[in-house]
C-alpha cells in the first residue's frame, strides 16, 4: 500500500525544489524498493565524521581519517564535502554515502579546478544513482566556487568508479604510476570541463 506526498528539497544554493515522494504507508521498506526521492544530498557536518571514517575504511579508500576531515571542514572555505542522507521513515544509517573534494589552483590550466579526493556509497544502496548524484552536486558546487574543471584519480582496476566518471563526461588524461599503496597499483587521472 503506497501513498504520495509532496516535499521540498532545500539545496545548499538556496533553491527550493518540490518533488512527489512515493513511500509505504507503514514505513516498512525493502532497500531494493527505495526510490530516488528516498535520499537527499546535504552538506557534511562534523557530527557525520565518525560515519564518514567508517565508510572510508569499509570502501578501502585512500585514508584521510577523522582529524583531516575535521580540519578541512573547519578551515577550508573551498572544501566541497557532501553526504547522502535517507528520509524518515527509511533511515537506518546516519549517512549512505559521502564525497570530499576541494577547489584549488589548477595544475594544468590557469584558474581553479575541483579535485575530488574521496567518494563512497554503502554497498546495500549502490547502483541507485547516489554516486552520480553526489558527483553532480559536487560539480555544481565546484562551478559556483569558480572551478573550470573537475579532476580525480582512480585505481586502474576500479571499473565501477571509472564507468561512473565516464558517464558524467570525465576522460582519462594520464596514467599515474605507483599512485596507490596498500595494495600498490597505478592510478588514472580523469578530468572533465565544468
Ligand atoms: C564507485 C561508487 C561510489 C559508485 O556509487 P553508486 O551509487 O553505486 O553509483 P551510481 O548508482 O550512481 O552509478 C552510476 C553509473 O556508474 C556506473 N556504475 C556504477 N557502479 C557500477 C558497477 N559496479 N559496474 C559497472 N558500472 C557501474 C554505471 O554506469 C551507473 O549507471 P547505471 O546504474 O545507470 O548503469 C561505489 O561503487 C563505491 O562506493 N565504491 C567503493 C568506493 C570507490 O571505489 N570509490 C571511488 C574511488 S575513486
Amino acid at each position: 500500500m503506497f501513498h504520495n506526498r509532496q516535499c521540498c528539497l532545500l539545496r545548499n544554493n538556496g533553491l527550493v525544489v518540490t518533488r512527489t515522494v512515493s513511500r509505504s504507508a507503514f514505513g516498512a521498506v525493502d532497500m531494493n524498493d527505495l526510490s530516488d526521492a528516498s535520499f537527499y544530498i546535504a552538506p557534511m557536518l562534523e557530527s557525520d565524521l565518525p560515519a564518514v571514517v567508517e565508510l572510508e575504511r569499509l570502501a578501502r579508500l585512500s585514508r584521510w581519517g577523522y582529524e583531516s576531515y575535521r580540519t578541512e571542514l573547519r578551515h577550508n572555505p573551498l572544501a566541497v564535502m557532501l553526504v547522502v542522507r535517507g528520509r524518515v521513515p527509511f533511515v537506518t544509517r546516519l549517512i549512505y554515502g559521502f564525497l570530499v573534494g576541494r577547489v584549488q589552483p589548477a595544475a594544468r590550466h590557469d584558474g581553479r579546478e575541483l579535485h575530488i579526493a574521496n567518494l563512497a556509497v554503502y554497498p546495500e544502496v549502490r547502483r541507485q544513482g547516489l554516486g552520480r548524484r553526489l558527483l553532480k552536486e559536487a560539480m555544481y558546487t565546484g562551478r559556483l566556487y569558480g572551478a573550470a574543471t573537475a579532476c580525480l584519480e582512480v585505481r586502474l582496476s576500479n571499473a565501477a568508479a571509472q564507468a561512473l566518471y565516464l558517464s558524467l563526461g570525465f576522460t582519462a588524461i594520464a596514467r599515474r604510476r605507483g599512485f596507490y599503496t596498500d595494495p600498490p597499483e597505478d592510478g588514472l587521472l580523469m578530468e572533465v570541463k565544468l
